[in-house]
């Protein structure tokens, strides 16, 4: 049927975006007041860097062959001629901050968190958004193993924190420029004969990152990937010790985790340790062992305490449902690419909305905070003297609701009961100009009229008790 001529149509949010409405507010602040304060007690301080920066910062970082940059960036043209790109993620606008404010002249490593909105054009799906948040703590400055199971440690303990327990954190090493280059041409070889058996994608991958195509989840890609190659088993000494010494640390901390010997991550900045992170049911052991010996340390028996690695996954496993709640890895060249002096770094970055998404599914979401009091008030000079009442409560630290607006004392006391709130605060004619306030407990409905001057007090002892 035709439309009225004169109805506007109604606008849509964009596809893949979201809103987070008053009775969703409890759940996010409660999760950023974990993220803020777990970040600064370990060291994090926060830092903002602009929604949008210039492609090129992108492009280079994130690397031009990547999905992020091929496929998912939101880039445009001002009207002065730059060409900028709304943030697909948070490290390269880290780096370049790190580089733009001389900070590699500050006391290092640098340590800082941010906690924002993202951007990606992506194929809107569950847990998968175009417009998303990120919690992203990132180290620069120190090349130590210890400083990536530090990041690890701080968001398995934030998971901890909100009661999961059955998490995986998988981990691997893609090396660095000196071990990759030959696995690089290994991988190629491997690849050369199966090439026209691979996706549109991988077919792409194969020619400008080999090294992506062991980040394929198609289905006919993965049957190729189980025979390839494994840079974990070639990774040259200073790697294979740095390797060794993060799974130490892990075993140490009692992280679980999994060598995944095909993770390496859909962004090209990464050398060293890469991991991502899966609330799910415990991992089955694998019948097809992979082989993490060359690197987990001997040493340590099977019978102490730490828990051991548990093999990855099996391929098959890896249905689309699971989604990675917080990835990262190290990035030792990511600073000198964009432009600055030579600096090793590591970093992470967890999806709100996922982790949020899994708090509501476990029944964790905290519950809305219910008012102490809702003020009901009767007659035009009762709510004149609203506001000044309301000023008192606040100073006292009291918390409060109002439905001004309604005249009817029903359907103000109907709100009231609605919100929660413990007491109900009347104010009639009459008690406007004796200066009195009826104070009424909402669960009994019993009611005292008591001067204005001790409402404060009176609720301070009430809601003590
Ligand atoms: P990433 O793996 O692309 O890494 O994103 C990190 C996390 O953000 C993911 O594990 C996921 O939870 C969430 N995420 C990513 N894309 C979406 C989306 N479209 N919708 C909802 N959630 C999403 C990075 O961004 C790197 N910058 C992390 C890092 C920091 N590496 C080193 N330092």
């Amino acid at each position: 049927m035709a439309r009225p001529k004169d109805k506007p149509k109604m606008i849509q949010r964009p596809r893949g975006t979201h809103d987070v409405l008053p009775p969703e507010q409890p759940i996010w602040e409660a999760v950023r007041k974990t993220i803020r304060e777990l970040s600064r007690f370990y060291g994090f301080e926060r830092i903002e860097t602009p929604h949008f920066e210039m492609t090129d910062l992108f492009t280079t970082g994130v690397g031009e062959a990547t999905d992020i940059v091929t496929k998912q960036m939101y880039s445009f043209k001002t009207r002065g001629g730059d060409q900028l790109t709304l943030r697909p993620e948070g490290t390269a606008p880290v780096a370049r901050a790190f580089i733009e404010h001389g900070m590699m002249n500050w006391p290092q490593p640098i340590k800082v968190f941010y906690d924002g909105s993202f951007f990606r054009h992506e194929n809107p799906q569950r847990g998968r958004y175009r417009e998303f948040h990120q919690w992203g703590l990132e180290v620069l400055g120190d090349d130590g193993a210890v400083a990536d199971a530090e990041v690890i440690h701080v968001f398995t303990l934030f998971l901890r924190e909100w009661g999961f327990k059955d998490f995986i954190v998988e981990v691997n090493s893609i090396g660095c420029p000196a071990c990759r280059a030959p696995f690089r041409a290994q991988l190629t070889q491997y690849y050369r004969s199966k090439v026209r058996g691979l996706c549109k994608d991988c077919k792409e991958r194969f020619k400008e990152n080999p090294l992506r195509l062991l980040d394929c989840t198609e289905e006919k890609c993965m049957q190729v990937k189980k025979g390839a190659p494994q840079l974990l088993d070639k990774l040259c000494e200073a790697c294979r010790s740095h390797f060794k010494l993060l799974l130490e640390f892990l075993e140490e901390l009692q992280i679980p985790y999994a060598l995944n010997p095909h993770l390496v991550r859909g962004l090209d900045y990464y050398t060293r340790t890469v991991f991502e992170a899966y609330v799910d049911e415990p991992i089955k052991p694998s019948a097809e062992p992979i082989s993490p010996e060359a690197v987990v340390p001997e040493e340590k028996s099977a019978d102490e305490e730490a828990p051991a690695p548990v093999e990855a996954p099996k391929l098959e496993d890896k249905s689309p449902r699971r989604l990675a709640v917080f990835g990262g890895g190290r990035y030792d060249n990511l600073v000198e690419l964009v432009g600055g002096k030579s600096t090793p770094a590591c970093g992470g970055a967890l999806g709100l909305e996922r982790f949020i998404a899994l708090v509501r599914e476990a029944g964790r979401a905290p519950a809305e905070e219910k008012p102490n009091v809702f003020l009901v008030q009767l007659g035009e000079l009762a709510r004149k003297k609203s506001f000044r009442i309301m000023e008192e409560l606040r100073a006292a630290g009291i918390t409060m609701a109002e439905s001004l607006g309604r005249d009817s004392i029903r359907s103000q006391l109907k709100v009231g009961d609605r919100v929660g709130a413990l007491y109900a605060l009347i104010i009639g004619q009459k008690e406007a100009l004796d200066e009195m306030v009826i104070l009424r407990e909402m669960s009994s409905g019993i009611q005292e009229t008591i001067p204005r001057s001790r409402l404060v007090d009176t609720l301070k002892r009430k809601l003590k008790t």
